[in-house]
């Protein structure tokens, strides 16, 4: 068994996703699959009290872990408590903090990020959500598209494991252009993490 944490501060659109394929739909590696190794999301690690995501995490039945910014950022950034929950993966569903060098450290190329843009283009601090989707508008770009890449120490820096691609249409508003990605995001990623776990399993 893969043991997830999944990280994020908002909605929680796409834990929800990454939950609904891997954690409970038996044929792709959830509980009840013959598919080795059985992968499943055991921790949602938050930074907002309130959060959407949170609720998500409870309507399943997954522990939820509140961070303290203090302790993440100047403490051991929550290790004992990941390893202390035996996980082995992290994956960033919309969370904004800068993850702490210890846990790169600890996680080799086993922390993976979905960013709302096709990087190296419209990454880096601030660029998050609809400031992504302002911005490519502003800038009357004709494709966006989404990135999923792994963690590194800087900002949507490390390398690309996939992307998709979409227009992005004359009349678009960064409402419009954010629905679109997100169906990219909510298509493409739970399947990715499966493949990306998969695959350095073999
Ligand atoms: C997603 O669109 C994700 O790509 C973005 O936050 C959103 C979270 O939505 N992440 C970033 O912008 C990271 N730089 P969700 O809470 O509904 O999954």
């Amino acid at each position: 068994m893969k043991k997830i944490a999944v990280f994020a501060s908002g909605a929680g659109s796409n834990a929800a996703k990454i939950i609904e394929r891997l954690t409970h739909n038996p044929s792709p590696g959830g509980e009840g699959s013959n598919i080795d190794p059985k992968i499943e999301v055991a921790l949602v690690v938050c930074n907002k009290p309130g959060a959407g995501v949170l609720k998500i995490a409870a309507e399943n039945n997954i522990p939820a872990l509140l961070l303290d910014k203090e302790k993440f950022f100047r403490g051991d950034g929550y290790l004992q408590e990941l390893k202390d929950r035996g996980i082995d993966f992290i994956v960033l569903a919309g969370f904004l903090w800068k993850i702490p060098s210890v846990l790169i450290k600890a996680y080799p190329k086993k922390i993976i990020n979905i960013h709302p843009a096709l990087l190296p283009h419209y990454g880096g601090k601030g660029m998050y959500g609809q400031f992504v989707h302002e911005a490519i508008i502003k800038n009357k770009e004709k494709e966006s598209g989404i990135t999923i890449h792994y963690v590194d120490d800087l900002y949507d820096h490390g390398d690309i494991i996939f992307q998709a691609h979409c227009p992005v249409l004359n009349d678009d508003t960064a409402e419009t252009l954010s629905s679109r990605i997100q169906q990219l995001e909510h298509q493409f990623f739970p399947i990715v993490i499966e493949q990306v776990i998969r695959e350095e399993n073999k």
